[in-house]
């Protein structure tokens, strides 16, 4: 597997991602970073867990630590604070000491859920992530971000945390769906803006092989992806400047998820049209340089016509970008693009949001749904 690192001294550690064997990896990074007289809870998505609870036991057997399973239903209900006391009660019923260590098995929802039993219980344990998503590969499970929702919005209760090791087996992804596979590229298309021409040219190969599924292109993708993320929170751990960047296209996305209410579109699906309407925004305020976004234009476009149809409202939107959590006093910040490699954060005008909306809107309702695939 190839390794990248985060830096953040003393709380440094190691993403491993590739298409080989992660058993061997977890059972490394587990020895590694657990205590041999600890004990290793590890926490389950309820499918994560009945697709590969048993190689995944295997392997702990093998680093000699004592280890207790638990799992947790799918979904992102989960996230919520009455799962949260239950987990509570189970690890304090079980004696968990701080020297032991959770082990989150899934996709984001359960790195965001255990990280944030992790930091809170026993005033911090230490925690590790086996991914097993390509949204959670390249974004949810780097960066030490965890939290739960509440009734007033997502991810609205949290703490940074970081984890210990996060480990990315391609492999699992072949039992993920082909929507969820596109939502975690809505999350890769935003890096091809953020990274430019060399991210692209990878996106492109993987288009054009045809196979949603093909564990090298993914690799490369999630490889990428991983290391420009790494990069980004080593800079800015708690993302009081560059961290923003990773944003591109969230304050239109997020805001589009809530406007139709959580459960319809996906986190990524809602990215991409996030993306298209950011890339309008860039031009309408003259941030970018002439037509130099319209090739990432037709990159996210591209990607439009795999999301489903739903009627998505303008004004709703708008209302809701602007309680976006990210906003400064009466400012509203922005992440745009100069062009693709060149991120940069703007203070919008309000009135330029509404045209750059409409104009992404149009575009996704043009779009039939093709196919989920290329
Ligand atoms: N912390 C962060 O920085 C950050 C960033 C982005 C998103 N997030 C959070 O991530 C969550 C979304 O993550 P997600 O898209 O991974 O959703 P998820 O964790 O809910 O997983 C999606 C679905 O895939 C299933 N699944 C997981 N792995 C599988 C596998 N290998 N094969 C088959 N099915 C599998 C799960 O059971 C679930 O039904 C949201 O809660 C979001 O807020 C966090």
């Amino acid at each position: 597997m190839r390794r990248i690192s985060v830096k953040l001294k003393d709380r440094s550690y190691t993403i491993s991602c590739g298409t080989d064997q992660w058993e061997k990896e977890l059972i490394l990074q587990a020895k590694k970073n657990a205590d041999k007289s600890a004990r290793i809870f590890v926490i389950y998505d309820a499918k994560v867990f009945a697709l590969y609870g048993q190689q995944i036991s295997k392997a702990l057997k093998r680093t000699g630590i004592m280890f207790d399973e638990l799992v947790l239903p799918s979904g992102e209900q989960t996230k919520s604070v009455s799962q949260l006391n239950k987990v509570y009660s189970y690890l304090l019923d079980n004696k968990v000491t701080r020297n032991d260590f959770l082990l989150a098995c899934g996709g984001g929802v359960i790195s965001d859920f255990t990280g944030y039993v992790a930091a809170t219980i026993l005033r911090g344990v230490k925690w590790g992530i086996l991914s097993t998503t390509l949204l959670g590969m390249v974004d949810a499970a780097i960066g030490g971000k965890t939290g739960i929702n509440h009734k007033a919005g997502k991810n609205l209760i949290g703490a940074f945390w970081q984890p210990s090791f996060v480990i990315c087996g391609t492999i699992f992804l072949n039992t993920l769906s082909p929507r969820l596979i596109i939502s975690g590229l809505g999350e890769v298309v935003k890096y091809v803006g953020l990274i430019g021409q060399k991210m692209n040219g990878i996106l492109d190969k993987y288009v054009e092989q045809g196979d949603l599924y093909d564990q090298a292109c993914l690799s490369q993708l999630i490889y990428q992806s991983a290391k420009y993320k790494a990069e980004i929170v080593s800079r800015d751990e708690r993302e009081g400047n560059i961290r923003m960047v990773l944003n591109l296209g969230h304050t239109f996305g997020h805001a589009i998820e809530k406007s139709l209410g959580y459960g319809k579109l996906q986190h990524g699906e809602a990215v991409i049209i996030g993306l298209l309407a950011a890339v309008e925004l860039s031009e309408r305020t003259k941030k970018s340089r002439i037509r130099s976004l319209s090739s990432y234009k037709q990159t996210i476009i591209r990607f439009l016509e795999m999301i489903p149809k739903y009627k998505i409202s303008i004004n709703d939107v708008i209302t809701h970008t602007g309680v976006d959590k990210k906003r400064k006093g009466k400012q509203l910040i922005f992440v745009l693009l100069n062009k693709p490699g060149m991120p940069i954060k703007c203070d919008v005008k309000k009135n330029l949001l509404k045209p750059s909306l409409k104009a992404a809107l149009k575009e996704y309702e043009k779009r039939r749904l093709r196919c989920q695939g290329f």
